[in-house]
């Protein structure tokens, strides 16, 4: 019978530790953002003296290294144990009103009134409160902030707090990825909660490949992946937003692919599959997302093309291309077949367009042939896969 020792000990000749390659891993050392982490410091610091922090905001793309950056600098914070200092770290998406912020900071120091019921009048006196005990710093990080429902409501609560306040501050490290965010808080919060603002810029190939040397001896067992993947995976995750989620992701895909074929090193190709396999994933997401009707018309063409019988196609070297006035009437079928009226050509070329525009479809313009200008239409990605998608997710089969 098995013990969990031996499962525990047949271990992976690929990995030594895939954890280091999972976002939610922190690294000790975030080389390229030395100057986005003193300013980061420089605006925290005055807590340390007994003063108010900067509220300072920070954003950019995805993968930039903000959350693991604001992450740094509050462990650094409280290393320093200074009594009087308190740091809080909450991701929005899981704290996501001004409620909820609130009762998670005051029942994280205040593990008494952990129970939820409270009126937010309660929380916030008690808050005040403790903070007024002994002139309490409590310095928040709001990381996703643009995930918090009443954000104007918090940022002036957070202001009015400082106001009420006889002794200690409350300051914000607002963290987020959407760039244009800032432009859609009333211009009140805007000032209040960017005292300070920091733009993190996406990583170039170089740094990427200096982020990934660092990460791969954590993460790998020796001589396992070739310098020439870790280059591919750099330069791909460049060419998307710089993201260094990404080119870790790509490396642990790639490492899992060799893991299942019983391979022992991960290669060029290896990271080529597991880019693949990631933008077929990103894919399938979008397909769950879309509104019904655009899902329909990609399940009509899907089916069409999983169709063995079905010959009224063009092959274009190895491609499928399927004519758009085809499509259109296999879309008119399923869509009666489920009960709902198939809307008009026009709005079915818009929804091409924006199936399109998603990388689900491409559109061709042919000039030629007896049937002078026709669209031809080819599915983004495999067929089967596609249909696969569409019949569990969306329509429940
Ligand atoms: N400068 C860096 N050095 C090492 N790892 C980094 C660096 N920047 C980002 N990472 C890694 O990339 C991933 C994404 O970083 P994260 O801080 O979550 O980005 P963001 O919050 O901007 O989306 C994490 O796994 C993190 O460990
Ligand atoms: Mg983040």
């Amino acid at each position: 019978m098995p013990e969990f020792k031996d499962v525990l000990s047949s271990s992976s000749t690929i990995f030594v530790n895939k954890q280091a390659l999972s976002p939610h891993f922190v690294p000790d050392q975030l080389p390229f953002r030395e100057g986005e982490l003193r300013r980061m410091m420089e605006a925290v610091a005055p807590v340390l003296k007994g003063q108010k922090a900067k509220n300072l905001f920070l954003y950019g793309k995805t993968g930039t290294g903000k959350s693991s950056s604001a992450k740094y600098v509050l462990e650094k914070l409280e290393a320093e144990k200074n009594p009087h200092v308190s740091a809080l770290y909450m991701n929005c998406r899981v704290f996501d009103s001004r409620y909820r912020v609130l009762q998670k900071i005051i029942t994280t120091f205040h593990p008494k009134f952990a129970r939820t019921g409270y009126s937010f009048a309660v929380l916030y006196e008690k808050l005040l409160d403790w903070m007024e005990e002994d002139g309490k710093q409590v310095v928040v990080v709001l990381d996703e902030i643009d995930m918090v429902k009443d954000l104007d409501n918090l940022v002036y609560t957070m202001t009015r707090a400082n106001d009420d306040l006889r002794k200690g501050n409350l300051s914000i490290l607002g963290v987020s990825n959407k760039v244009d965010f800032k432009q859609r808080l009333d211009a009140r919060s805007r000032s209040s909660l960017c005292e300070e603002e920091l733009v993190f810029q996406p990583y170039n190939a170089e740094q990427l490949s200096g982020i990934l040397k660092v990460r791969v001896p954590m993460a790998f067992a020796p001589n396992v992946v070739h310098d020439s993947a870790i280059h591919l995976a750099s330069a791909i995750a460049a060419s998307e937003n710089g993201d260094a989620r990404y080119a870790l992701l790509l490396l642990l895909r790639a490492g899992e692919l060799v893991e299942n074929e019983k391979r022992t090193t991960v290669v060029d190709k290896d990271v080529e599959n597991s880019r693949k396999a990631a933008e077929e994933e990103k894919a399938f997401e979008i397909i769950g997302t879309l509104p019904e009707q655009q899902q329909l018309l990609l399940y009509a063409l899907a089916t069409l093309a999983t169709d063995v019988t079905y010959k009224r196609l063009v092959e274009d070297g190895g491609e499928k291309l399927y004519f758009s006035g085809e499509v259109y009437e296999r879309y008119a079928t399923v869509t009666k077949k489920l009960g709902k009226p198939p809307r008009t050509m026009r709005w079915y070329r818009e929804y091409l367009k924006e199936l399109e525009a998603l990388g689900l479809v491409n559109m061709v313009q042919s000039g030629k042939g007896v049937r002078g200008h026709t669209t031809l239409i080819k599915l983004g990605y495999e067929a089967a896969r596609v249909r696969t998608i569409i019949e569990t997710k969306v329509l429940g089969e």
